[in-house]
């Protein structure tokens, strides 16, 4: 029997081969890259996981791991031939047992959060692609967003996991003791690994006491070196949540998007600082800025309203096309210069190029948006040109090529450099370790040909 026949009669998993039904997982979010998977198949059950795995092991055809598609490395977009396996469908969530609760790998981050809300916990990793991303692609992305520095990145929130090997073995890790110092942890070497070294089927997630009420403050900074000159006031008060950046011009093109006038000055650098609670902050913020430059956004509709200003620049970059996306990471001391050396880099390459920077201030990470002036995109040759100048910069700044996507298909180029020949060949006897057929996810972290 064909693989199309096989994965059909695996109970409980569903299996689409017509081309408009795959089509929307043959693409990523951005609209950058795109592939042409043979089939999807839809398990609802660790097993039937399994069985798609053993068939496809036996098939010698390529499997991709997808959760939400929300990815923006081209992690899960699949090359011509391979079989997706989508993990939306494992999506129950179990009991909350000594702080912790397992998840599904399909279980969207908004409903792990919302269930946690429910019980006054927090899972306390905030993602605007929160609707969609899952559990499973947050463990295999080691996912950070806006709350890092409170609660850490995914790796800090997951205590356990299950997953299937590319043979169609299970690993059980979902409840380690607490402590443990039994051999290697394997949990921990699937977290990150971008679906290459095993499918991720259940995660258990650490909850926290939720916050309380929320208040954000955007500061206007009329330069980005003042406002990393803020840091490490804002970091010393107490409360903080979140500590994020967006150049004027960002915060300008998202009001535009929204039909909504940014409420202060747009020509420098704004910082959004999140709390938990009132901030005796406000009274120590005021003395860092005038008060035209300050906003509050208090009570849960006034601070939707100013963060968005920040958690919808994704959305208003692709409604004005298809972007060129760089996640970058540099020593906070070398921020201001790191950021101004980029915005020379492009403008050398190309003046026809917009770059759109905002990111986690906290962590000094830049998210190096690149737009073109006129039409729809960049073309792929000077994408790589451009790519190149800015990496190249941050690699020069002591900085990472990538601080919280990940590497993908978009940057494996550049993972040797960041890491270095010695460690990316032990990257890959790991991945042979794993997946001795190298038939998960081939083309992300390494090029096909070198797995
Ligand atoms: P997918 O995109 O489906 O997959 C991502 C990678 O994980 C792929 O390599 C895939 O093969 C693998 N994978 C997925 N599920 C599994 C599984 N169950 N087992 C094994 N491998 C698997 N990222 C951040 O870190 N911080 C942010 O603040 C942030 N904000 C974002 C905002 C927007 C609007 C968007 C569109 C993206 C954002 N991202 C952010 C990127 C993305 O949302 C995260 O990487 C997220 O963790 C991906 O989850 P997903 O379920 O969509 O995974
Ligand atoms: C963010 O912080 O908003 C995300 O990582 C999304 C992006 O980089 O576009
Ligand atoms: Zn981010």
């Amino acid at each position: 029997m064909d693989l199309d026949g096989t994965l059909r009669e695996i109970a409980d998993c569903s299996v689409l081969s017509d081309a408009d039904a795959v089509a929307g997982y043959a693409v990523d979010w951005t609209g950058r890259w795109r592939g042409g998977p043979a089939l999807v198949a839809r398990p609802r059950t660790v097993e039937a996981v399994a069985a798609v795995l053993a068939a496809c092991a036996r098939a010698g055809v390529p499997v991709v791991p997808q959760g939400g598609n929300t990815g923006l490395v081209a992690g899960s977009v699949p090359p011509a031939g391979a079989v997706v396996l989508s993990l939306t469908g494992l999506d129950a969530i179990g009991s909350v047992v000594d702080g912790v609760v397992t998840a599904g790998a399909g279980v969207t981050l908004a409903a792990l959060e919302s269930f946690a809300a429910a019980r006054g916990l927090t899972c306390g990793l905030s993602l605007a692609s929160g609707e969609s991303a899952t559990v499973g692609g947050a463990a295999a992305t080691n996912a950070g967003g806006a709350e890092v520095l409170r609660y850490g990145t995914a790796r800090a929130r997951i205590a356990g996991l299950r997953a299937v090997l590319s043979d169609g073995a299970v690993l059980d890790r979902c409840r380690p003791p607490a402590k443990d110092n039994t051999g290697y942890d394997l949990v921990d070497q699937l977290i990150g690994s971008e679906g290459t070294l095993a499918v991720i089927t259940d995660v258990t997630w650490r909850l926290d006491p939720a916050p309380g009420e929320r208040t954000v403050l955007a500061l206007a900074f009329p330069s980005v070196s003042e406002a990393v000159a803020a840091v490490p006031v804002l970091r010393g008060l107490p409360g903080l949540l979140a500590l994020e950046w967006s150049d004027g011009a960002a915060v300008a093109r998202v009001a535009a998007h929204l039909d909504a006038p940014a409420p202060l000055p747009t020509d420098g650098c704004w910082v959004f600082a999140e709390f938990d609670g009132a901030p005796e902050a406000a009274g120590v913020v005021a003395g860092l800025l005038p008060d035209d430059r300050i906003a509050v956004g208090a009570g849960p509709e006034d601070r939707v309203r100013l963060w968005r200003y920040r958690a919808r620049t994704t959305e208003a970059v692709n409604a004005a096309g298809v972007p060129v996306k760089l996640d970058v990471g540099v020593p906070l001391e070398e921020f201001a210069a790191a950021r101004a050396a980029i915005v020379d880099a492009v403008a050398a390459v190309s003046p026809d190029v917009e770059p759109v920077l905002f990111g986690h201030l906290a962590e000094g990470n830049l998210h190096v948006n690149l737009l073109a002036r006129a039409g729809d995109r960049i073309p792929e040759g000077l994408a790589e040109e451009l790519e190149s100048a800015v990496l190249e910069q941050v690699l020069t700044f002591g900085g990472t090529v990538s601080a919280e996507h990940g590497i993908g298909r978009a940057k494996r180029a550049w993972l040797a450099r960041q890491r270095g020949d010695g460690q990316v060949a032990l990257m890959r006897r790991l991945k042979s370790a794993w997946d001795p057929s190298g038939l998960l996810n081939p083309g992300v972290l390494f090029e096909r040909e070198d797995r």
